[in-house]
């Protein structure tokens, strides 16, 4: 069990901002993620629509032996989580409560805010969370939907994006959240554009980073760590073409993306 992947997905490139962290703080461990280039967005569509989507990727790399699921996608995570434990046997781990928790232990005034896609919003999954962690906070949220297209673009430092994040966050700057979650696995690289709009005062967390440490304490505690001296090897599937993942993945990740291979969940549903 200990020698088996950690199995990551995301509706598309985004997820590799959640890898890249597990990556650092666990680089023993081998993973396996899948982007569902194919289907992306998830951000806008129904809750039923991706719930489908995200147990069709879950049981395709649950036929690969991970030995635990990590929800990068933060609509996937705040739509379809209760359902995938349910369904799977290994642990799942999703961006939202680890999020949440962060947010719940940084904040000062108890104002935060929460901004993401129009389906993690809708969903309210993350107000729930933080407000199961402390009833008494005061969560604000806003969908910030250009921001994923930006991140893409790598328009994360021009007047476009400084102008969109000025629109977007005015709300919840004249609210005087005193902390921000970044709900949404494309937002960490607009962080810097993020935090200058909302000015020193403000905290920004990163589920991605959150995250992380939850996998490498879930494991832990489970016995399942590979030792630390061991070098992980990193596979990636996608439903699409593979060219646009590469290309954008290597500036979510950090660069040294490896192979990608691309595959039909629909020649999987046979058996693996
Ligand atoms: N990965 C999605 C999320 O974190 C953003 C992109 C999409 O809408 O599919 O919510």
């Amino acid at each position: 069990m200990t020698w088996k992947s950690i199995g990551i997905f995301d509706s598309g490139v985004g997820g590799l901002t959640v890898l890249r962290e597990i990556m650092q703080v666990l680089p023993q461990e081998d993973t396996l993620y899948f982007g569902d280039t194919a289907r992306v967005p998830y951000g806008t569509k129904s809750p039923e629509t991706v719930t489908r989507y995200a147990g069709e990727i879950s049981s395709f790399l649950v036929k690969r032996d991970i030995k635990l699921l990590v929800v990068a996608c933060n609509t996937a995570s705040a739509v379809a989580l209760p359902t995938l434990k349910r369904q799977l046997t290994i642990p799942v781990v999703g961006v939202i409560e680890p999020g949440a928790r962060r947010a719940v232990e940084v904040t000062r005034s108890g104002r935060i805010g929460v901004i993401g896609t129009a389906g993690t919003i809708r969903s309210s999954a993350y107000t729930r969370a933080i407000k199961r962690l402390k009833p008494n906070v005061e969560v604000l949220t806003r969908s910030c939907p250009l921001f994923v297209p930006l991140a893409e673009e790598g328009w994360t430092d021009n007047q476009v994006a400084r102008l969109t994040a000025e629109i977007y966050l005015h709300e919840l700057k004249e609210a005087e959240v005193d902390t921000l979650v970044l709900g949404c696995t494309h937002y960490p690289l607009l962080k810097q554009m993020i935090a200058d709009v909302m000015g020193p005062d403000v905290t920004l967390v990163d589920s991605a980073e959150e995250t992380a440490r939850t996998v490498a304490a879930i494991l832990a505690d489970k016995g399942l760590l590979r030792p630390p001296a061991e070098k992980g090897n990193h596979s990636y599937y996608v439903t699409d073409i593979p060219a646009g993942f590469v290309r954008v993945g290597n500036r979510f990740l950090g660069g040294g993306l490896g192979d990608v291979f691309q595959v039909s969940l629909d020649d999987d549903q046979g058996g693996a």
